[in-house]
Protein backbone atom coordinates (compact mmCIF):
# COMPACT_ATOMS: atom_id res chain seq x y z
CA UNK A 1 0.00 0.00 0.00
CA UNK A 2 1.22 3.19 -0.78
CA UNK A 3 1.93 5.91 2.45
CA UNK A 4 -0.81 8.35 0.93
CA UNK A 5 -3.27 5.33 1.16
CA UNK A 6 -1.89 3.89 4.24
CA UNK A 7 -2.70 7.53 5.79
CA UNK A 8 -6.01 7.76 4.01
CA UNK A 9 -6.81 4.37 5.68
CA UNK A 10 -6.02 5.94 8.69
CA UNK A 11 -8.12 8.88 8.59
CA UNK A 12 -10.75 6.93 7.03
CA UNK A 13 -10.87 4.57 10.48
CA UNK A 14 -11.15 7.78 12.75
CA UNK A 15 -12.91 10.06 10.52
CA UNK A 16 -14.85 13.18 12.19
CA UNK A 17 -12.10 12.73 15.17
CA UNK A 18 -9.00 14.58 15.72
CA UNK A 19 -5.80 12.25 15.35
CA UNK A 20 -2.79 13.61 15.49
CA UNK A 21 0.17 13.98 13.10
CA UNK A 22 2.58 11.37 15.49
CA UNK A 23 0.07 9.17 16.05
CA UNK A 24 -0.43 8.71 12.13
CA UNK A 25 3.12 8.46 11.96
CA UNK A 26 3.33 6.06 14.49
CA UNK A 27 0.76 3.75 13.14
CA UNK A 28 1.76 3.87 9.80
CA UNK A 29 5.33 3.95 10.54
CA UNK A 30 6.90 7.12 8.86
CA UNK A 31 7.74 11.18 9.79
CA UNK A 32 5.48 13.32 10.39
CA UNK A 33 6.50 15.14 7.64
CA UNK A 34 5.97 12.11 5.11
CA UNK A 35 2.03 12.23 6.55
CA UNK A 36 2.21 16.03 6.38
CA UNK A 37 3.10 15.40 2.20
CA UNK A 38 0.22 12.35 2.14
CA UNK A 39 -2.53 15.10 3.62
CA UNK A 40 -1.40 17.49 1.15
CA UNK A 41 -1.82 15.10 -1.75
CA UNK A 42 -4.98 13.85 -0.36
CA UNK A 43 -6.03 17.02 0.35
CA UNK A 44 -5.95 18.21 -3.70
CA UNK A 45 -7.51 15.16 -4.53
CA UNK A 46 -10.51 16.88 -3.08
CA UNK A 47 -10.18 15.37 0.43
CA UNK A 48 -11.69 17.42 3.31
CA UNK A 49 -8.73 17.07 5.70
CA UNK A 50 -8.59 19.73 8.71
CA UNK A 51 -5.42 20.69 10.27
CA UNK A 52 -5.37 21.98 13.77
CA UNK A 53 -2.42 22.82 15.80
CA UNK A 54 -2.37 20.42 19.20
CA UNK A 55 -5.30 18.60 17.80
CA UNK A 56 -4.04 16.53 14.76
CA UNK A 57 -5.66 15.89 11.25
CA UNK A 58 -9.73 15.18 10.96
CA UNK A 59 -11.00 13.75 8.07
CA UNK A 60 -14.67 15.70 7.84
CA UNK A 61 -17.50 13.59 8.32
CA UNK A 62 -19.16 14.25 5.27
CA UNK A 63 -16.28 13.16 3.29
CA UNK A 64 -17.80 10.66 1.08
CA UNK A 65 -15.15 9.51 -1.60
CA UNK A 66 -15.43 6.18 -2.64
CA UNK A 67 -12.18 4.40 -1.98
CA UNK A 68 -11.56 1.01 -0.36
CA UNK A 69 -10.74 1.84 3.48
CA UNK A 70 -14.06 3.86 3.82
CA UNK A 71 -16.21 0.74 2.20
CA UNK A 72 -13.82 -1.78 4.40
CA UNK A 73 -14.80 0.02 7.74
CA UNK A 74 -18.94 -1.58 7.02
CA UNK A 75 -17.56 -4.53 5.35
CA UNK A 76 -18.23 -7.51 6.97
CA UNK A 77 -17.33 -10.60 3.92
CA UNK A 78 -14.89 -13.13 3.98
CA UNK A 79 -14.16 -12.73 0.23
CA UNK A 80 -16.51 -10.49 -1.56
CA UNK A 81 -15.32 -6.83 -1.88
CA UNK A 82 -12.35 -7.91 -0.05
CA UNK A 83 -10.04 -6.58 -3.39
CA UNK A 84 -11.52 -3.19 -4.39
CA UNK A 85 -10.47 -1.27 -7.15
CA UNK A 86 -11.33 2.38 -7.02
CA UNK A 87 -11.37 4.91 -10.09
CA UNK A 88 -11.73 8.69 -10.06
CA UNK A 89 -12.96 7.83 -13.96
CA UNK A 90 -13.33 4.91 -16.54
CA UNK A 91 -15.54 3.88 -19.33
CA UNK A 92 -17.66 1.16 -17.47
CA UNK A 93 -16.67 -0.57 -14.57
CA UNK A 94 -18.16 -4.03 -16.52
CA UNK A 95 -15.56 -3.26 -19.10
CA UNK A 96 -12.65 -3.22 -16.15
CA UNK A 97 -14.15 -5.81 -14.16
CA UNK A 98 -14.48 -8.12 -17.43
CA UNK A 99 -10.94 -7.60 -18.27
CA UNK A 100 -9.70 -8.27 -14.74
CA UNK A 101 -11.74 -11.91 -14.71
CA UNK A 102 -10.24 -12.72 -18.13
CA UNK A 103 -7.00 -12.17 -16.37
CA UNK A 104 -7.78 -14.39 -13.60
CA UNK A 105 -9.05 -11.92 -10.62
CA UNK A 106 -10.46 -13.65 -7.63
CA UNK A 107 -14.22 -14.21 -6.88
CA UNK A 108 -16.13 -11.17 -5.25
CA UNK A 109 -13.31 -8.72 -6.78
CA UNK A 110 -14.62 -4.94 -6.82
CA UNK A 111 -14.11 -2.30 -9.42
CA UNK A 112 -16.24 1.18 -8.36
CA UNK A 113 -15.60 4.65 -9.91
CA UNK A 114 -16.61 7.99 -9.00
CA UNK A 115 -18.20 8.76 -12.78
CA UNK A 116 -18.51 6.71 -15.90
CA UNK A 117 -17.81 7.82 -19.35
CA UNK A 118 -19.41 5.27 -21.15
CA UNK A 119 -22.20 3.35 -18.32
CA UNK A 120 -24.11 0.08 -20.04
CA UNK A 121 -27.42 -0.50 -19.41
CA UNK A 122 -29.55 -3.94 -20.57
CA UNK A 123 -30.54 -3.69 -24.30
CA UNK A 124 -27.60 -1.94 -25.27
CA UNK A 125 -28.87 0.82 -23.72
CA UNK A 126 -26.11 3.57 -21.06
CA UNK A 127 -26.36 3.68 -17.83
CA UNK A 128 -26.30 7.56 -17.06
CA UNK A 129 -23.85 7.72 -14.15
CA UNK A 130 -22.52 11.35 -13.78
CA UNK A 131 -20.00 11.94 -11.16
CA UNK A 132 -20.17 11.62 -7.25
CA UNK A 133 -24.34 10.86 -7.72
CA UNK A 134 -24.12 7.63 -7.54
CA UNK A 135 -22.49 3.71 -7.07
CA UNK A 136 -21.02 2.57 -10.20
CA UNK A 137 -19.52 -0.85 -9.54
CA UNK A 138 -19.10 -4.42 -10.73
CA UNK A 139 -18.45 -7.38 -8.76
CA UNK A 140 -16.61 -10.21 -10.15
CA UNK A 141 -17.98 -13.74 -9.38
CA UNK A 142 -17.04 -17.13 -9.95
CA UNK A 143 -20.09 -19.10 -8.45
CA UNK A 144 -20.16 -22.78 -8.30
CA UNK A 145 -23.84 -22.62 -10.48
CA UNK A 146 -24.77 -24.22 -13.61
CA UNK A 147 -25.75 -22.20 -16.42
CA UNK A 148 -29.07 -23.03 -16.20
CA UNK A 149 -29.03 -21.28 -12.58
CA UNK A 150 -27.19 -17.97 -14.01
CA UNK A 151 -30.64 -15.96 -13.69
CA UNK A 152 -30.17 -16.31 -9.95
CA UNK A 153 -26.86 -14.38 -9.72
CA UNK A 154 -28.44 -11.29 -10.53
CA UNK A 155 -31.77 -11.53 -8.33
CA UNK A 156 -29.29 -11.84 -6.18
CA UNK A 157 -27.50 -9.10 -6.40
CA UNK A 158 -31.33 -7.71 -6.77
CA UNK A 159 -32.10 -8.94 -3.34
CA UNK A 160 -29.01 -7.53 -1.76
CA UNK A 161 -29.23 -3.73 -3.60
CA UNK A 162 -32.79 -3.67 -1.92
CA UNK A 163 -31.58 -4.68 1.24
CA UNK A 164 -28.91 -2.86 1.74
CA UNK A 165 -31.21 0.07 0.58
CA UNK A 166 -33.64 -0.93 3.07
CA UNK A 167 -31.22 -0.91 5.64
CA UNK A 168 -29.75 2.51 5.21
CA UNK A 169 -32.38 4.16 4.06
CA UNK A 170 -35.58 2.78 5.38
CA UNK A 171 -37.44 3.25 2.02
CA UNK A 172 -38.90 0.23 0.83
CA UNK A 173 -37.56 -1.33 -2.33
CA UNK A 174 -39.49 -3.49 -4.73
CA UNK A 175 -37.97 -5.83 -7.69
CA UNK A 176 -39.01 -5.41 -11.18
CA UNK A 177 -37.96 -8.74 -12.79
CA UNK A 178 -35.48 -9.16 -13.35
CA UNK A 179 -33.03 -6.91 -11.59
CA UNK A 180 -34.53 -3.35 -11.89
CA UNK A 181 -34.90 -1.65 -7.97
CA UNK A 182 -38.20 0.72 -7.79
CA UNK A 183 -39.06 2.99 -5.23
CA UNK A 184 -42.74 2.91 -5.78
CA UNK A 185 -43.59 3.72 -9.40
CA UNK A 186 -39.71 5.01 -10.27
CA UNK A 187 -36.46 3.38 -10.72
CA UNK A 188 -33.62 3.80 -8.48
CA UNK A 189 -31.10 1.03 -9.74
CA UNK A 190 -30.23 -1.19 -12.63
CA UNK A 191 -28.22 -4.41 -12.66
CA UNK A 192 -26.50 -5.26 -15.61
CA UNK A 193 -24.92 -9.13 -15.59
CA UNK A 194 -22.60 -10.55 -18.28
CA UNK A 195 -21.32 -14.03 -17.75
CA UNK A 196 -18.70 -16.19 -19.67
CA UNK A 197 -19.07 -19.65 -19.76
CA UNK A 198 -16.71 -22.55 -19.39
CA UNK A 199 -17.36 -24.79 -22.30
CA UNK A 200 -15.72 -27.72 -20.98
CA UNK A 201 -17.02 -27.82 -17.61
CA UNK A 202 -20.31 -27.11 -18.81
CA UNK A 203 -20.96 -24.67 -15.67
CA UNK A 204 -20.25 -20.45 -15.53
CA UNK A 205 -16.34 -19.75 -15.55
CA UNK A 206 -17.33 -15.77 -14.03
CA UNK A 207 -20.50 -13.51 -14.01
CA UNK A 208 -19.72 -9.67 -13.49
CA UNK A 209 -22.66 -8.01 -11.97
CA UNK A 210 -23.12 -4.58 -12.72
CA UNK A 211 -24.88 -2.13 -10.11
CA UNK A 212 -25.87 1.05 -10.94
CA UNK A 213 -27.54 3.10 -7.95
CA UNK A 214 -28.55 6.52 -8.28
CA UNK A 215 -28.01 8.25 -5.03
CA UNK A 216 -27.29 11.93 -4.75
CA UNK A 217 -29.11 12.58 -8.05
CA UNK A 218 -31.32 15.79 -8.11
CA UNK A 219 -32.26 15.36 -11.15
CA UNK A 220 -32.14 13.49 -14.84
CA UNK A 221 -32.10 14.33 -18.42
CA UNK A 222 -35.39 14.88 -20.23
CA UNK A 223 -34.93 10.90 -21.10
CA UNK A 224 -35.50 9.86 -18.19
CA UNK A 225 -36.87 12.31 -15.93
CA UNK A 226 -40.28 10.59 -15.85
CA UNK A 227 -38.93 6.81 -14.79
CA UNK A 228 -35.97 7.30 -12.50
CA UNK A 229 -35.59 8.34 -8.78
CA UNK A 230 -32.49 8.55 -6.36
CA UNK A 231 -32.19 8.15 -2.52
CA UNK A 232 -32.22 12.02 -2.50
CA UNK A 233 -34.99 12.72 -4.51
CA UNK A 234 -37.30 10.16 -2.31
CA UNK A 235 -36.12 11.17 0.83
CA UNK A 236 -34.20 14.83 0.76
CA UNK A 237 -31.45 13.30 2.55
CA UNK A 238 -27.97 12.69 1.41
CA UNK A 239 -26.45 9.20 2.54
CA UNK A 240 -23.11 7.54 2.62
CA UNK A 241 -22.02 5.88 -0.67
CA UNK A 242 -19.50 4.23 0.83
CA UNK A 243 -21.65 2.59 3.56
CA UNK A 244 -24.07 1.32 1.12
CA UNK A 245 -21.36 0.12 -0.85
CA UNK A 246 -20.52 -2.33 1.89
CA UNK A 247 -23.85 -2.82 2.55
CA UNK A 248 -24.46 -4.69 -0.91
CA UNK A 249 -21.62 -6.48 -0.69
CA UNK A 250 -22.49 -7.82 2.93
CA UNK A 251 -26.04 -8.71 1.58
CA UNK A 252 -24.77 -10.15 -1.87
CA UNK A 253 -22.32 -12.83 -0.02
CA UNK A 254 -25.18 -13.42 2.54
CA UNK A 255 -27.23 -14.49 -0.07
CA UNK A 256 -24.87 -15.94 -2.70
CA UNK A 257 -24.16 -18.30 0.01
CA UNK A 258 -27.69 -19.73 -0.22
CA UNK A 259 -28.58 -19.08 -3.72
CA UNK A 260 -30.48 -22.04 -4.46
CA UNK A 261 -32.40 -22.24 -1.12
CA UNK A 262 -36.08 -22.39 -1.16
CA UNK A 263 -36.08 -19.06 1.22
CA UNK A 264 -33.54 -17.10 -0.99
CA UNK A 265 -36.25 -17.18 -4.00
CA UNK A 266 -38.96 -16.85 -1.48
CA UNK A 267 -37.36 -13.42 -0.71
CA UNK A 268 -36.94 -12.30 -4.47
CA UNK A 269 -40.64 -13.23 -4.77
CA UNK A 270 -41.95 -11.30 -1.96
CA UNK A 271 -39.99 -8.02 -3.38
CA UNK A 272 -41.49 -8.37 -6.79
CA UNK A 273 -43.95 -6.00 -8.31
CA UNK A 274 -45.22 -8.02 -10.60
CA UNK A 275 -46.40 -10.84 -9.75
CA UNK A 276 -50.59 -10.94 -10.20
CA UNK A 277 -49.99 -7.58 -12.35
CA UNK A 278 -51.00 -7.27 -16.23
CA UNK A 279 -47.85 -6.91 -17.74
CA UNK A 280 -46.40 -6.11 -21.40
CA UNK A 281 -43.40 -8.38 -22.75
CA UNK A 282 -40.91 -7.30 -25.00
CA UNK A 283 -38.60 -10.05 -26.93
CA UNK A 284 -36.62 -9.16 -30.10
CA UNK A 285 -39.12 -6.08 -30.71
CA UNK A 286 -41.89 -8.33 -30.15
CA UNK A 287 -44.33 -7.25 -28.17
CA UNK A 288 -47.37 -9.24 -26.59
CA UNK A 289 -49.47 -8.95 -23.40
CA UNK A 290 -49.67 -11.59 -20.54
CA UNK A 291 -50.92 -11.65 -16.71
CA UNK A 292 -47.89 -12.65 -14.84
CA UNK A 293 -48.35 -15.32 -12.50
CA UNK A 294 -45.33 -16.17 -10.45
CA UNK A 295 -41.68 -16.72 -10.38
CA UNK A 296 -40.45 -20.50 -10.44
CA UNK A 297 -37.31 -21.53 -8.33
CA UNK A 298 -34.51 -20.74 -11.25
CA UNK A 299 -36.10 -17.29 -11.57
CA UNK A 300 -37.82 -17.45 -14.69
CA UNK A 301 -41.20 -15.39 -14.80
CA UNK A 302 -43.99 -17.27 -15.14
CA UNK A 303 -46.61 -16.21 -17.82
CA UNK A 304 -49.98 -16.50 -18.98
CA UNK A 305 -50.75 -15.49 -22.19
CA UNK A 306 -54.58 -13.97 -23.20
CA UNK A 307 -54.68 -17.53 -25.26
CA UNK A 308 -54.02 -19.60 -22.44
CA UNK A 309 -50.41 -20.39 -23.22
CA UNK A 310 -48.48 -20.24 -20.32
CA UNK A 311 -44.36 -19.88 -20.42
CA UNK A 312 -41.18 -19.45 -18.49
CA UNK A 313 -39.27 -16.42 -19.46
CA UNK A 314 -35.74 -16.17 -19.51
CA UNK A 315 -35.10 -12.80 -20.89
CA UNK A 316 -37.70 -9.73 -21.91
CA UNK A 317 -38.01 -6.33 -21.43
CA UNK A 318 -41.23 -6.27 -19.26
CA UNK A 319 -43.85 -3.03 -18.33
CA UNK A 320 -46.55 -3.33 -16.00
CA UNK A 321 -50.22 -2.46 -17.96
CA UNK A 322 -51.76 0.27 -16.18
C1 LIG B 1 -29.91 -1.33 -16.66
O1 LIG B 1 -30.62 -0.65 -15.93
O2 LIG B 1 -30.20 -1.54 -17.84
C2 LIG B 1 -28.62 -1.88 -16.11
C3 LIG B 1 -27.71 -0.78 -15.67
C4 LIG B 1 -26.40 -1.27 -15.11
C5 LIG B 1 -25.46 -0.12 -14.81
C6 LIG B 1 -24.22 -0.56 -14.10
S1 LIG B 1 -23.29 0.80 -13.51
C7 LIG B 1 -21.96 -0.23 -13.12
C8 LIG B 1 -21.86 -1.25 -14.23
N1 LIG B 1 -21.04 -0.75 -15.32
C9 LIG B 1 -21.74 -0.55 -16.44
O3 LIG B 1 -21.28 -0.13 -17.50
N2 LIG B 1 -23.01 -0.90 -16.23
C10 LIG B 1 -23.24 -1.39 -14.89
Amino acid sequence: MSLKNKVLAVLEENKGKNISGNDIAKSVGMTRSAVWKAVKQLRSEGYSISAVTNKGYCLSEESDFLNEHSVFQNLKTREIGRKIDVFKTIDSTNNFAKSLAQLGAVHGTTVISEVQTQGKGRMGRSFYSPVGMGVYMSVILRPKLSVEHSLLITSCAAVAVAEAVEKTTGLDCKIKWVNDIYVGEKKLCGILTEAAINVEQGGLDYAIVGIGLNIQNTSFPKNISDIATSLYLETGKSFSRSLIVAEILNSLEAHLDNITDKGFIEEYRRRSNLIGKRIEITHNDISAQAECIGIDEICRLLVRYDNGEEKALMSGTIRIVK
